[in-house]
């Protein structure tokens, strides 16, 4: 992300007059508890040191006046017209547009005050590869727009109506895993999130153990399209279940035991994408029980195996990222690797010795771009706070 200091000067340049609100919210990377959060499961993310950075200030017409810095496009949407997803000239917002205007478009449903804003903003989250850039981006416009309309909700629902904008809005079927870590992110802290009661808690990590992300720079494809699939075959599945269960809610009210009992009844990709489900769930509290044992190598094992589930059971891996998690594997002083996030390509994350962070990124990084010909992204993240605003 450019520095705040610059993000003035790129402000007063273009709209030759000061900003009044800095605000920022980081992405996410998540531990463990993958495609879970739609299924009431738990999940262990962290907010880290990567960012979307926004300086602006209040105007009087009912407008965003965006300027996005990293992609060098400016967009003008009016508050009036949010509905048709146009431009101020009647053109089809762009994609990075569609999630400031969602939230506007949320918050202005639950009749908060939306001031007009001049807006410039910068990101230092690799965009669309599993990092959660774009709930970022919406918790970061939340989060101005409430600082300059001198309103507050409280940060489950400021997350939530983030990720109303992102379902009606943008049309991704996402859970609350994204935006409730870009607002509640704890530094230094690892969260545990239960995405049915709303309860969460920070969690220390290993103190000897860092996260390293590496981004296999795979175009993600089709992400929405099998995203939305996916969650769709997790309905079909306990609407099945039901037919044996008829108290059961979701995938998180069936433990693995129980759901080997009832498998059979499922049709073949049913069944094997409601198996991931139910097993991750379970992965999630096995590695809580892992934390307070102290037990980084049982920590580190479940890593992997949600990494096999996601890559044969629910799908949404990508060669490239079973190749980081294979050479991660290899390597002195990992842990535990898997893919982070949606899947389809994207990201890996791994549980390293601090001793060993330097090399294990080095080799990672090297062996990667040797195998594959791309080169990647090997870098150590630290767990962040969640978003904030600052006059200036
Ligand atoms: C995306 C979604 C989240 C979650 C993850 C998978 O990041 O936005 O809600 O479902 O995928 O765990």
């Amino acid at each position: 992300m450019i520095a705040e200091i610059e993000l003035v000067q790129r402000f007063v340049e273009r709209f030759q007059v000061q900003p009044k609100v800095f605000a920022r919210a980081p992405g996410r990377v998540n531990i463990l508890g993958e495609h879970v959060d739609y299924n009431d499961g738990v999940v262990l993310p962290m907010a880290i040191d990567r960012e979307i950075g926004i300086v602006a200030r209040k105007i009087e017409a009912e407008e965003a006046h965006l300027v996005a810095l990293d992609l060098n496009e400016e967009v003008v949407f009016h508050y009036q017209s949010l509905q048709e997803k146009k431009d101020k000239f009647g053109r089809p917002l762009p994609r990075w547009a569609l999630y400031p205007a969602g939230v506007a478009w949320v918050l202005l449903q639950k009749q908060l005050n939306i001031s007009g804003i001049e807006a410039i903003f910068s990101s230092s989250i690799p965009i669309g590869a599993g990092l959660s850039s774009s709930a970022a981006l919406e918790v970061a416009f939340a989060t101005l727009w409430s600082a300059l309309g001198g309103w507050q909700l409280d940060p489950l629902t400021l997350a939530q109506e983030c990720q109303k904008a992102e379902n009606a809005y943008v049309g991704v079927a996402c859970g609350l895993l994204d935006q409730f870590s870009s607002v509640c992110g704890v530094e230094g802290h690892l969260l545990f999130f239960d995405t049915r009661s709303l309860e969460w808690k920070p969690l220390p990590f290993f103190d000897d153990c860092v996260i390293v992300i590496a981004d296999s720079k795979v175009e993600r494809s089709l992400t929405t399209s099998e995203y939305n699939r996916r969650r769709e075959t997790c309905e079909e599945a306990v609407r099945y279940l039901q037919r044996y269960l008829p108290n059961l809610k979701s995938l998180r009210d069936i433990s693995p035991v129980e759901f080997a009992a009832y498998r059979e009844f499922l049709p073949a990709e049913v069944q094997r994408r409601a198996e991931h489900v139910v097993r991750e769930i379970a992965r999630v509290y096995s590695a809580m029980n892992a934390l307070r044992n102290n037990d980084r190598r049982a920590f580190g094992a479940l890593m992997y195996a949600s990494h096999y589930s996601l890559r044969d059971d629910y799908e949404v891996s990508h060669p490239h990222l079973d190749i980081l998690v294979e050479i991660a594997k290899q390597t002195p002083g990992c842990y535990g690797a898997r893919l982070t996030g949606a899947g389809f390509g994207g990201c890996t994350v791994n549980m390293v010795a601090k001793a060993e962070v330097q090399s294990f990124v080095e080799q990672l990084d090297r062996r990667y771009t040797e195998r594959t010909s791309v080169k990647g992204a090997v870098f150590k993240v630290e767990a962040s706070r969640g978003a904030s605003w600052k006059l200036i």
